[in-house]
């Protein structure tokens, strides 16, 4: 089992987002048995909370189904549990990389740097910005990206 991990602040509005939008791509691409996918924030603020009402509409627009985990912080443990840990900004990153100390298992990137050619490695956050769609089409071309990137690392 591959295990994947999204990690923003809030855990309310883009990583809930992420763990959807991925989980639909692996559905699409035959390959569910393989994966499991959940998604944490740095931030504790939103704990046991269901995805923002934005984040929901979006998925619920583009026919993808809501995630199902409610809002948990990042546990020590996730850096062994899960092979991707994936930030979606570089506040994120940061505070991953120093959680998890000098050698984690896990590889921690930004969701943007799977991409190539892209100019920010940052998706700006809705709950700030209010732009739920710039949110919505940078995820999805990241999940696009890193889940290639999974299967030739994982020759799946
Ligand atoms: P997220 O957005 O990191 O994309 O889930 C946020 C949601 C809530 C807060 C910050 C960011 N907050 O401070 O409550």
């Amino acid at each position: 089992m591959i295990h994947v991990l999204f990690v923003c602040l809030g855990n309310i509005c883009r990583s809930p987002m992420a763990e959807a939008i991925f989980q639909h791509e692996v559905n699409r691409a035959g390959l569910k048995e393989s994966f499991v996918i959940d998604s944490a924030g740095t931030g504790g603020y939103h704990v046991g909370s269901e995805p923002h009402e934005g984040t929901l509409e979006i998925l619920k627009e583009n026919k993808i189904q809501a995630p199902r985990s409610v809002g948990r912080k990042i546990e020590l443990a996730d850096f062994e549990n899960y092979d991707y840990v994936v930030a979606l900004d570089t506040t994120n990153a940061g505070d991953l990389r120093r959680l998890a100390g000098l050698q984690p298992q896990a590889e921690i990137e930004r969701l943007l740097d799977y991409v190539p050619n892209q100019s920010t490695g940052d998706v700006p956050d809705p709950y700030f910005t209010g732009d739920f769609q710039e949110a919505y089409d940078l995820i999805s071309e990241g999940c696009v990206h890193l889940l290639s990137h999974i299967r030739e690392q994982n020759n799946l």
